[in-house]
This record gives C-alpha cells, sequence and structure tokens, in this order.
C-alpha cells in the first residue's frame, strides 16, 4: 500500500491558499478568519472519507475511522493548521494532510484496522498569536488550565476564549481527545541535518527543552535633543546590552544551546523620544533542563548587571517551558522498521522545534518522522520539501500506522 501523493500535493497546495502572503507563504494565525477556513475545509475533506470531526473546548479537531476492534485504543496522527506570522506552506499541514491522505489510501484500499486511526488538528501549536506555543495539546492534556488557556490575550487584547467562540470552534469538554495507544506526528525537519546528511527521511530522537522569557525594560521617556547623555535612563540601550547578551550565554553553553529574541517592543516609538520601556521575547533551547534553567539565570544576572548600570528597572518572567523530552523507544522502533521495509535511507535525529507530540509523549507512547527541509529553512515564506520527500515521509506513516493499527485485510 502507498500513498497518492498527488492527491497529498493537491490538498497541501489548496491549504497553502488560505492566508497565502505575497511572497508564497502562509500566515494562519490561530483563531484568525483564515484558521476558520481552514479547518472548514479540514471538516469537509474529513466528512468525505467518511469520518465525523468532533471539536473540544479549546477547538482541537479530532475525527475517527473505526477499526475492527471497538475496544482497543486508536493510533492518532496529527499536527496542526496554524502557522507564524509570514510563515510557510508546510509546517504543521503536512502532518494534518498527510494523516488524511493515509486515511484515505486506506479508504481506496478497502483496508481493515484492528485499532481505530484517528486524525488532531490541535489549536494553536505555534503561540504566534496566544503565547505560549502547543496550547491546545497542552491544554487537552491537562498541562495548562482552561482559565489560563482562555485568557490569553493576543497583540490586540483579544482572549483565545472570545475569539474561539467566534469562529465557531469552541465545542465540548467531553470531546477532548482521549487515551490513545500511540500518537504519530510527520512533519517538515525546519533545519538543515537531513538535507547535510543526504537522507529524505528521519526518525525523531526526540524534542529538546524549551524556555520563554518576556523581559520588560522600565527606564525613563524624555527630550532626545535636551537630555544630556549621562543623565539618560533609555530603556532601549539597556534592553540592546541583554539582547546581545543572551546570544553570548547560549554561544558560552555550547553547540546545542540557542537563544532567539523574536518579539520586540519599543515605547512610544518616537524619532525624537528616549525610549522608557522596551518589552521582548527570549526563547532559550537546550537538550538538558539543567543548562535550560543555568541560561535563564545567567539572564538574571546579567540583567541585574545592566539595570545598574544604565538605571533602568529589568524583570524577567519565565513564563513558559517545555522540557526535553525523548519520544517513546518502541514507537521509534516501529517507526524505524517502517522505513527500512520501505528501503529509504534515513537518519536519527533530534528536534530543535517544540511540537505537539512532546505533550502527547507525557501520556501515551508517541514519535515523529520528519522530512527533509530545503536550505534548512522554517518559519518563513521560503518553507519548502520537494514532492517526492513529502511522499516518502507520508509512506512513512502510513507503513508506522499499518504496525500500530494493526492492518486485519485489505
Ligand atoms: C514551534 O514551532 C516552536 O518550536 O517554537
Ligand atoms: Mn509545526
Ligand atoms: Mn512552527
Amino acid at each position: 500500500m502507498r500513498i497518492n501523493s498527488a492527491r497529498l500535493q493537491a490538498s497541501l497546495e489548496t491549504m497553502a491558499q488560505i492566508g497565502r502572503t505575497p511572497g508564497g507563504g502562509v500566515t494562519r494565525l490561530a483563531l484568525s478568519d483564515e484558521d476558520k477556513a481552514a479547518r472548514d475545509l479540514l471538516a469537509r475533506w474529513l466528512a468525505e472519507a467518511g469520518l465525523t470531526v468532533q471539536v473540544d473546548d479549546f477547538g482541537n479537531m479530532l475525527a475517527r475511522r473505526p477499526g475492527s476492534d471497538p475496544a482497543a485504543a486508536p493510533v492518532r496522527l496529527g499536527s496542526h493548521l496554524d502557522t507564524v506570522r509570514q510563515g510557510g506552506r508546510f509546517d504543521g499541514a503536512l502532518g494534518v494532510l498527510a494523516a488524511l491522505e493515509v486515511v484515505r489510501t486506506l479508504n481506496d484500499a478497502g483496508a481493515v484496522t484492528r485499532r481505530p486511526i484517528e486524525i488532531v488538528n490541535w489549536t494553536n501549536e505555534e503561540g504566534a498569536r496566544f503565547e505560549p506555543a502547543m496550547l491546545g495539546s497542552g491544554a487537552a492534556t491537562g498541562r495548562f488550565t482552561k482559565a489560563f488557556v482562555y485568557g490569553r490575550a493576543d497583540r490586540e487584547g483579544r482572549t483565545f476564549g472570545d475569539e474561539l467562540v467566534r469562529i465557531g470552534y469552541c465545542g465540548d469538554p467531553a470531546q477532548r481527545p482521549g487515551p490513545a495507544h500511540a500518537y504519530l506526528e510527520l512533519h517538515i525537519e525546519q533545519g538543515p541535518v537531513l538535507e547535510e546528511a543526504g537522507v529524505p527521511v528521519g526518525v525523531v530522537e526526540g524534542i529538546i527543552g524549551i524556555t520563554w522569557c518576556q523581559v520588560t525594560v522600565e527606564g525613563q521617556s524624555a527630550h532626545a535633543g535636551t537630555m544630556p547623555l549621562a543623565r539618560r535612563r533609555d530603556a532601549l540601550q539597556a534592553a540592546a546590552h541583554l539582547v546581545l547578551a543572551t546570544r553570548e550565554l547560549a554561544r558560552q553553553a555550547g553547540p546545542d544551546a540557542r537563544a532567539t529574541v523574536g518579539r520586540f517592543i519599543v515605547e512610544p516609538n518616537v524619532t525624537n523620544v528616549i525610549p522608557g520601556r522596551v518589552s521582548f521575547s527570549v526563547d532559550f533551547r537546550h537538550p538538558e533542563a539543567a543548562l535550560l534553567d543555568r541560561l535563564v539565570e545567567q539572564l538574571h544576572a546579567r540583567a541585574e548587571q545592566v539595570a545598574a548600570a544604565e538605571g533602568v528597572r529589568i524583570s524577567i518572567e519565565r513564563f513558559w517551558t517545555s522540557e526535553p523530552t525523548p519520544f517513546d523507544p518502541a514507537v521509534k522502533e516501529t517507526i524505524e522498521a517502517a522505513v527500512r521495509e520501505l528501503g529509504m535511507p534515513f537518519q536519527r535525529l533530534w528536534s530543535g522545534a517544540g511540537h505537539d507530540a512532546k505533550y502527547m509523549q507525557d501520556c501515551c507512547p508517541s514519535g515523529m518522522i520528519f522530512v527533509r527541509s530545503q536550505g534548512g529553512l522554517s518559519h518563513c515564506e521560503q518553507e519548502a520539501s520537494t514532492p517526492e520527500d513529502i511522499a516518502a515521509g507520508a509512506n512513512v506513516l502510513l507503513a508506522a500506522t499499518l504496525r500500530l493499527a494493526e492492518l486485519v485485510s485489505h
């Protein structure tokens, strides 16, 4: 059994029209009108594949293809349809639409599996609109409270809860995804490892640790022409020192550490006014939890030095941590057996990106398959993978699903 590559490409292409950017990418922020259109399209395709769709109170969409054993726990496949601002066409969409392609392929073959197969579209994986990331899967697995999730606000102050209701995807708590036998997520690699190794697919060892901090620097706004340099309390000059420090700290922590300041707000942001207040994000990543903690401690120490030298106040709120998470050894073995069965060259590698599979691994055996990314680019409009590599990844997803869900007949 093999997936239909042309049909999968057509689905990816159609989905990429929703929120399409002039630069060839996609902006489909969680719970936006574009996200609603993408969800509506997915619901229609799921219905056409004979599946009924349920929606939980976090907007997570779940559809089930029954198995021959009504008592058996399902094998769950999925990812997310939201994107970052000016993101790519594959991050998330690939995992959802490849899961759909697996079900379409099974339908074409008249295949029966012992276990049910579920397709899931998790809400707000990116955290680009409502921070932190992986909010829908985290909420469904009990990591975040409903009050916390519903109260998360975007840059305009609109909340997750209000926007969920507005787009018509506030479902029922009873429809939250239940226990699963296993969870599989197909995703583009989003980095250069597979390309450098010259292999189309990867078996993911696990997901590195991620911590997000909100840094606020408070100085004093004043006139750009009249206030002498020595008397200034310039929040932006202070913030600049701290931004440079994040990279320096990550470099000192070794080749596996990452530090990114991706969101930065200057107030009042006027040419002839000394900035009085700056806030920015810090995204630290490391495969070891202890080193992640150390990076945050070092940032605090640097902030104290900068605050004293620049006459400003600096606060750092570490508001989210996703611990380093190895995937289930048996699921990894199953994926690897599926790749070998297909005769594909592959590599094992860690994920530097966060994925909903992290929170799934916290409650059921999980694993991920990566597809080679061209130029290692992702979270940008240039994100790309060849149709051949995408088909390779989707066929691994199909083969691993058949092993886990136990093919009865076709
Ligand atoms: C999700 O895309 C993340 O790794 O931040
Ligand atoms: Mn993703
Ligand atoms: Mn992403």
